[in-house]
């Protein structure tokens, strides 16, 4: 997508951080913006921070794990700006460190509730009506570097994360004769809200967690847990999906301080391949399997 002009965006999780990055590097190119918010306070400190361009801005109450509400908000930001053509699927919590035996369902319902099924349900509602108008698109499901490594004790978000990557990858398969670009972006450290807004919207009967150290390392408990200063600012994230959404990169990675973990990561999946003889007619099934995977045009050209 080369021209943002006049074009309508929704963006989960809109109202602070990463979301609200993504919904100022898209106004300033041109775009309209529906920023849908589970917290409506928070989209009313955002609101106030578009100034001159509040006009081209949509507030929007949301609670991504709500199908009803999906709907209605999917028709109040047409009504508000038109039809939606740029899907971000952002919205997301963060549980405190710790390993998956600890957790509670009640865990466990609540971040993947949130941090997958919500992006199940944006792609449910909003990608068929993206197919519907005609005009292509592009989805941006935000996942995260604990997609692509684990071990970091977040073992419940990673899991969900993975699902988000897994559910793009196949999305931009699905979509990619419809004129509808997918990336998945995987951000690392960003200066957010997250570890605030993660106790605050977490509803009161999924309030039973096997968690109880504070949700950064290191933190006193009951000690406010700010995302600590050095991370990158939300809006060079929005930057870097503006372009990502320019090039339809599948990928949208922020931080390359991570380099060397999936570079390891890559090298374990290339060295646990076996290296024995392929029958001709597995091969032959192989090649027509990888026609249709998102890197058919990779290999094509000559990838390993
Ligand atoms: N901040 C980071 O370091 C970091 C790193 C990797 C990935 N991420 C991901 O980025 C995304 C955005 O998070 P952020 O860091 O900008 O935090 P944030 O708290 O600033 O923004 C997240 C927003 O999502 C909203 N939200 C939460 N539950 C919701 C629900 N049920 N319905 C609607 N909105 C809801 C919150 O109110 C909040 O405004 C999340 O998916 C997060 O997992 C963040």
């Amino acid at each position: 997508m080369e021209d943002f002009g006049g074009k309508v965006a929704f963006i989960t999780g809109g109202a602070s951080g990463i979301g609200l990055g993504i919904a100022k590097a898209l106004v300033g190119a041109g775009a309209k913006v529906a920023i849908a918010d589970i917290r409506t306070e928070a989209l009313d400190r955002a609101m106030a921070s578009f100034a001159a361009d509040r006009s081209r801005v949509a507030p929007i109450r949301l609670d991504v794990t709500s199908r009803g509400e999906w709907v209605r908000a999917a028709d109040e930001a047409e009504r508000a700006l038109g039809p939606v053509q740029i899907l971000c699927n952002n919205a997301g919590i963060a549980l405190p460190r710790g390993p998956l035996y600890k957790a509670t369902y009640n865990d466990w319902d609540f971040c993947l509730g949130i941090n997958l099924g919500g992006v199940v349900n944006g792609v449910m509602t909003i990608v068929p009506r993206i197919l519907a108008h005609g005009r292509g698109g592009h989805v941006v499901n935000t996942s995260s570097m604990g997609a692509l490594m684990a071990g970091a004790g977040e073992g419940i978000y990673t899991t969900a994360k993975y699902g988000v990557a897994g559910l793009t990858e196949e999305l931009r398969s699905d979509l990619r004769p419809h004129n509808i670009g997918v990336s998945l972006l995987c951000p690392g450290p960003t200066k957010t809200e997250l570890f605030v807004s993660s106790g605050a919207v977490r509803p009161s009967d999924k309030s039973k967690t096997g968690y109880t150290h504070p949700i950064v390392p290191g933190l006193p408990p009951g000690a406010p847990p700010p995302m600590v200063d050095f991370a990158m600012r939300a809006e060079e994230v929005g930057e870097k999906v503006l372009r990502g959404i320019r090039r339809n990169d599948l990928f949208i990675l922020t931080h390359p301080e991570f380099r060397h973990v999936l570079k390891a990561r890559c090298d374990a999946l290339l060295a646990a391949i076996p290296n024995d003889p392929v029958p001709e007619a597995r091969r032959k099934f192989a090649d027509e399997v990888v026609k249709d995977v998102i890197y058919a045009e990779q290999i094509a050209k000559g990838a390993p």
